[in-house]
């Protein structure tokens, strides 16, 4: 049987006198369930948890969980219970933590084979990462039980994660910038080339190829540009600025663009929008990048864009959404990641997203999404 130290760390109740019956049918319950519960703490083979132990045990952030002789849980603490809503059972022996088998583990404990086990756990359904300290309890010369130390580091597997990932990130930046600077050259050599020979080749069938091998050298300069853009390690040049006159002149400048796609763009600016302190040339690219995405996700079809200011709380938010096909459950969590895209070779370097949450955290901000599959997407900094 499980003692739940949570339920039974408090007095116990002795039958007091309620108003209604149905309070005294409850207290009853109540009562009659502690008293069992204190009994068989009492004859528990775990005596030694009792009185001042609860307490510190309770007071935990960690998970403890205590296992007999027979993988039955005896104890756990209030922070188990929380941590471990669906790792652990409610009754019989504990075969699994979640997706860990540890009757093995267990039996080598109580045998004395070893004398502490320590595993790290990603649970595939939940991403939750959990570590887990098995170590035997002796009392009376014996090995009574298994205590079982629960961590939840989901948070510092990702803070690792992430650190990994950024020494990557700069070690890809120094060699991209490198590259870069020595495909620049050939680049420019290439289209030069290509525009000469567009011009030699007006009326000739040979007009098409030389417009591709153009277009196909502008794609690759571009596609540099973008991630030199992202990789470029430059501090913003903030002035005080109104949002609203960086949104209108972004509009202006991506006018042609804009006709060319079938777009309603509509605006709602609020007219009493502070200025801010912004780097200009930023914002307007954060304000690209997400226009962009906007148009490529509603495609040829058509719709509408909406672009926002408001303010909240002393801050300006600046919110672009659209009537496209949203974005699918399975790839919200990788769009801000640098290189993710499901556009096609070409389409899109996957940066755009990642370059305009940068932007937005040296603002001292954030970039952040609502979505819904078949129902548009909302990105707001
Ligand atoms: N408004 C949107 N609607 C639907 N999906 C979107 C939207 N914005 C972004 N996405 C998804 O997020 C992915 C990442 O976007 P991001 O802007 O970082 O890269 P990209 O547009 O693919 O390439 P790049 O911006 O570098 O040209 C996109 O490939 C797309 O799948
Ligand atoms: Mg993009």
């Amino acid at each position: 049987m499980e003692a739940e130290i949570s339920r039974c760390s408090g007095p116990l109740l002795c039958g007091e006198e309620s108003g209604s019956q149905k309070g005294a049918a409850i207290m009853w319950e109540l009562n009659h369930g502690v008293n069992a519960l204190a009994t068989q703490i009492l004859e528990d083979p775990f005596p030694f948890v009792l009185g001042s132990h609860l307490a510190l045990l309770n007071s935990m952030k960690e998970g403890v969980v205590l296992v007999d002789e027979a993988h039955r849980i005896r104890v756990r603490n209030k922070a188990a219970r929380k941590l471990t809503e669906d790792l652990l059972p409610e009754t019989g022996a504990l075969t699994h933590l979640g997706d860990l088998p540890v009757t093995a583990i267990l039996d080598d404990l109580f045998r004395g084979r070893r004398r502490l086990h320590e595993e790290t756990v990603e649970e595939v359904e939940t991403l939750r990462s959990f570590q887990f300290t098995f170590t035997p309890c002796w009392h009376d010369g014996r090995i009574k039980g298994v205590m079982i130390v629960i961590r939840d580091v989901t948070r510092e597997r990702e803070l690792h994660d992430k650190l990994l990932q950024a020494e990557k990130l700069s070690r890809i930046g120094h060699a991209f910038t490198e590259l870069s600077h020595q495909l620049s050259n050939p680049l420019s050599v290439l289209s030069g080339y290509a525009q000469l020979l567009i011009n030699m080749t007006q009326e000739t069938k040979f007009h098409s190829s030389a417009t591709k091998i153009f277009q196909a050298a502008s794609q690759i300069q571009q596609m540099v540009q973008h991630v030199l853009d992202y990789v470029r390690i430059s501090k913003p040049i903030r002035s005080r600025m109104n949002l609203n006159a960086i949104v209108r002149a972004t509009l202006d400048q991506l006018e042609d663009q804009l006709q060319n796609h079938a777009v309603l763009v509509k605006t709602d600016l609020d007219p009493t929008l502070p200025d801010a302190l912004v780097d200009e040339h930023e914002i307007r690219q954060a304000l690209i990048n997400l226009i962009d995405n906007a148009c490529q996700a509603i495609g040829a079809s058509g719709g509408e864009i909406e672009i926002r200011t408001t303010q909240r709380e002393g801050r300006a938010h600046l919110s672009v959404s659209d009537n496209g096909p949203g974005i699918a459950p399975g790839h919200l969590g990788k769009i801000f990641d640098p290189f993710f895209t499901t556009k096609s070779m070409g389409k899109g370097t996957g940066l755009g997203l990642a370059i305009t949450r940068s932007i937005a955290e040296g603002h001292d901000g954030s970039l952040h999404v609502e979505t819904a599959l078949g129902r548009g997407a909302k990105f707001t900094i």
